[in-house]
Formats: C-alpha cells, sequence, structure tokens
C-alpha cells in the first residue's frame, strides 16, 4: 500500500510475555447457536484469570453491537466479521494477552481463515459440539423458536451452513459433559499452552 508505514514494535511480544509470564495464545470457540461457547468462554476464563493469567473474552453479540455492527449473516458478512475479529485477535496476541473467542464461525474455511491471519501456533481451536436438537431445545435466546417459524433469515445449521471442523485441537460435547467437566477439560488443555 502506498503511504503506509506500520510503525516497528519496540516493546516486542516476547518481552511482554515475559512482564506477564504467560504465552500469549488465542483460544477459538466454535460452535452452534445455543452450543454453549459463551459459557464454555468465561468460565475458561474465570479459571485462567484464578490462576493469574491475563485473558480478554470476545464474543458474537458484543462484537456485532460494536466494531462489526455493519455487518449482517450473509456469507459474506460472516467472513468479514471473522477477518475483523481476527485481526483484532493479532493484536492483542502483540500485547502478550491470551484471548478467548466465542463465535460461531460456521464453515471449515472461515476458521481457516482465522488460523491463517493469526498463526497455526497460536491458535487452539475448540469445538463446542452439541447437536441441532439440543441447541434448539435450550434456545436460551429465543433464536431457534423464531428461525423455526421463518422470522430469521440464514440460521446457522437450519438454512445456513455448520461445517463440524475438520481440525479442532480440542472438541467439548456439551450434549454429554456437565458444564463444569467442559470447562474443566478445556482449561487442562489450554493450561498447558499457556504456561509460562
Ligand atoms: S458468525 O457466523 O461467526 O459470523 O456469527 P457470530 O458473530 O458468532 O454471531 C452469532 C450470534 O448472533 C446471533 N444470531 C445468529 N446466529 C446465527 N445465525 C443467525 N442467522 C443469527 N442471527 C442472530 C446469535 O445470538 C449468535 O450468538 P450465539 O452466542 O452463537 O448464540
Amino acid at each position: 500500500m502506498t503511504n503506509i508505514h506500520p510503525t516497528n514494535i519496540y516493546l516486542s511480544r516476547s518481552d511482554k510475555e515475559h512482564y506477564l509470564r504467560q504465552n500469549a495464545k488465542i483460544i477459538w470457540i466454535t460452535g452452534l447457536s445455543g452450543s454453549g461457547k459463551s459459557t464454555l468462554a468465561h468460565g475458561l476464563e474465570r479459571k485462567l484469570a484464578e490462576k493469574g493469567y491475563f485473558t480478554q473474552v470476545l464474543d458474537g453479540d458484543n462484537i456485532r453491537t460494536g466494531i462489526n455492527k455493519n455487518l449482517g449473516f450473509s456469507d459474506e458478512d460472516r467472513t468479514e466479521n471473522v477477518r475483523r475479529i481476527a485481526e483484532v485477535n493479532k493484536l492483542f496476541l502483540n500485547c502478550g494477552i491470551i484471548t478467548i473467542n466465542a463465535f460461531v464461525s460456521p464453515t471449515n474455511d472461515i476458521r481457516h481463515m482465522a488460523r491463517e491471519i493469526i498463526g497455526t501456533d497460536n491458535f487452539i481451536e475448540i469445538f463446542v459440539d452439541a447437536s441441532f436438537d439440543t441447541c434448539a431445545k435450550r434456545d436460551p435466546k429465543g433464536l431457534y423458536k423464531k428461525a423455526l417459524a421463518g422470522e430469521i433469515l440464514n440460521f446457522t445449521g437450519l438454512d445456513a451452513p455448520f461445517d463440524r471442523p475438520d481440525d479442532a485441537e480440542l472438541t467439548i460435547n456439551t450434549d454429554t459433559l456437565t458444564i463444569d467437566e467442559g470447562i474443566e477439560k478445556a482449561y487442562e488443555y489450554v493450561k498447558a499452552a499457556v504456561r509460562w
């Protein structure tokens, strides 16, 4: 690009990781609406914070009321949604932060793009696996009821696709595990990656 000159980073990511005593990682939680992504993200954050780790949670509804409030749920907008989020993650990574994302990020293409932007060594993908029927039964926001009545279009798992991840580092099945068991499983995996 002409006339754009990104500044060099004088205090490096590894300097910041050293001060924070942690390895920065991006935790990327994917799954259907209502599968338990946000519950897992916040539970995992609490456990990490209690052990002294410096973290940040980003999730769909929050990002979509702020930085991405101009985006909807077409394939193109979902791709742009995740692209911007992945770029934000890169900034957080350079701050040494452990960032926990909870986004539907419905296709392998979209998740591969996020992994590529962020860098696969930094990226831990967690698939929160729950069947469409389970999510529709939970329906914590009443969205399934509306989508099944035809009041929401492009609803993930109904008239918009959800690919089961082909390269997730970890799968947590919330049909069979309790919330605490799922959080513990994620924590054990993440702890080993972020430990200084
Ligand atoms: S995506 O696919 O990654 O761009 O989606 P994301 O940014 O995670 O936003 C998902 C949240 O938006 C609400 N919502 C919908 N989800 C899926 N499909 C449609 N059509 C839709 N419309 C609104 C819903 O609250 C999602 O939040 P979660 O936490 O997944 O329930």
